[in-house]
């Protein structure tokens, strides 16, 4: 994983004072890092039967856009409010300040179907969390979250496994 965390680059006071931002479009723009990035978020869950990827707006659409094609299976766009065109589904959730809702159009998954939820990075994992959410309402399985970049510190994947949701996160930024 070692190459794969020199491939991130970090960008300190961005996008506000304090905040380490971990920027993964080095690693997109690395081809080796890039796929073998795609290929260890999808080790993990090898063993487990996936019918589609969703991926979380905005950085999630890439990583779970070549993992939908890696697996050659079907993805699904979680994004944020008012971005859908068709009947959508909603999820509010807690930020620092205030809340923000994630939305899914309401045929994306059939029940029953079971989905690999992807995106760059966990931090407070409430984005995650109401990813899960939408999934569940929809009647979705939850099989497993794969995640670039983890931060432990604010106990996202903790978040996520007390949900009953099989977390992969390639590397740590303490
Ligand atoms: C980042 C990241 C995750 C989310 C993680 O997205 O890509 O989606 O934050 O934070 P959380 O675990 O505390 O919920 P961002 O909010 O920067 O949105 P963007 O991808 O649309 O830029
Ligand atoms: N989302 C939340 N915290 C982040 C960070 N430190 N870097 C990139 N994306 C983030």
């Amino acid at each position: 994983m070692d190459h794969i965390k020199a491939a991130i680059r970090t960008i300190p006071d961005y996008p506000k004072p304090g905040i380490m931002f971990r920027d993964i479009t080095t690693l997109l723009g690395d081809a080796r890092a890039f796929r073998a990035a795609v290929d260890a978020m999808i080790a993990p869950h090898a063993g487990t039967k996936i019918d589609k990827v969703a991926g979380i707006e905005a950085r999630g659409f890439i990583l779970g856009g070549a993992i939908a094609h890696q697996l050659s299976i079907g993805f699904v766009p979680i994004r944020k409010k008012g971005k859908l065109p068709f009947d959508t589904i909603g999820q509010s959730y807690e930020l620092e300040y205030g809340t923000d809702e994630v939305e899914m159009h309401t045929d994306a998954v059939k029940p029953g179907e079971r989905v690999l939820l992807v995106d760059d990075l966990i931090a407070t994992g409430g984005t995650a969390e109401a990813a899960v959410k939408l999934l569940r309402r929809a009647g979705a399985h939850v099989e497993g979250a794969s995640f670039v970049v983890d931060l432990p510190e604010l106990r996202g994947v903790e978040r996520l496994r007390a949900l009953d949701v099989p977390v992969a996160a390639l590397v740590a930024f303490e």
